[in-house]
């Protein structure tokens, strides 16, 4: 009998779209192909530019990843949370790892080979659909990003990406939504894409305001109409 700590971990899984369109015999037949991996809080898992195998989906923990401009700027494009998969552009269009996987926090994955993952694909069209829809996702999440980049201001952008972070990681308590990002104020920066600076000012005017709390590597959202309405 699986314990408790042991469903959790199959109910994360389940919800990446490897797995979430399989019956429970094969989900289990696709886990026990798959490779599991522990990375330790700060570690690197595989670079920019290196060659790609595999991908993984995560089990436990938070994983960043992130690129560097050639003078040494980082930006990261997502932090991962458990049910997430990552790893697959490098598979499907075949070519260097886009990014760099840095466990944020210790972090527990599973891997799946490249020759495994399209074996599924080929013999599970719905999974195909499922990897399709997540890409769809990141597509349409990219845009996003990518407007905001443009057309909103810095706060406007810490905002949206508390909220985002929120929904993914947040949990409702009595006194507002706990957001435990596990993120420095470097990454958070780094995240929203602008200095470490102007994206403390604009928490220090959202605590100012009573929308949220600031907590060590931690926010909670106080005010989420208002934040949302900023964010917007
Ligand atoms: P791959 O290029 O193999 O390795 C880095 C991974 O980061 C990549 O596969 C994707 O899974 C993931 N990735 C790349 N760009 C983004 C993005 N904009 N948003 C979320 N994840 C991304």
């Amino acid at each position: 009998m699986p314990n408790s700590k042991e469903r959790n971990d199959e109910a994360e899984v389940r919800k990446a779209p490897l797995f979430s369109a399989l019956d429970d015999e094969s989900s289990a037949t696709l886990r026990e192909s798959m490779i599991p991996v522990k990375v330790s809080k700060g570690s690197t898992l595989f670079k920019e530019g290196d060659a790609g195998d595999r991908l993984y989906v995560v089990v436990e923990g938070k994983l960043k990843l992130g690129t560097t401009s050639a003078d040494g700027r980082e930006n990261l494009l997502s932090i991962l949370g458990p049910g997430e998969m990552f790893g697959e552009l490098s598979l499907f269009d075949p070519g260097p790892r886009t990014a760099t996987a840095t466990a944020v926090t210790d972090a527990r994955l599973l891997s799946l080979s490249n020759d495994k993952v399209i074996g599924w694909v080929t013999q599970h069209p719905k999974v195909s659909l499922q990897l399709l829809g997540r890409l769809a996702q990141r597509l349409r999440r990219s845009n996003e990003v990518l407007a905001d980049l443009v057309f909103s201001d810095v706060p406007g952008r810490v905002a949206k990406a508390i909220m985002d972070l929120g929904n993914r990681f947040g949990v409702q308590k009595d006194d507002g939504l706990h957001v435990n990002h596990d993120l420095t104020q470097e990454e958070l920066a780094q995240l929203v894409g602008a200095s470490r600076e102007t994206v403390n000012k604009a928490l220090a005017d959202f605590a100012g305001r009573g929308w949220v709390r600031l907590e060590p590597r931690a926010v909670v959202v106080l005010d989420l109409e208002r934040l949302l309405k900023r964010g917007r």
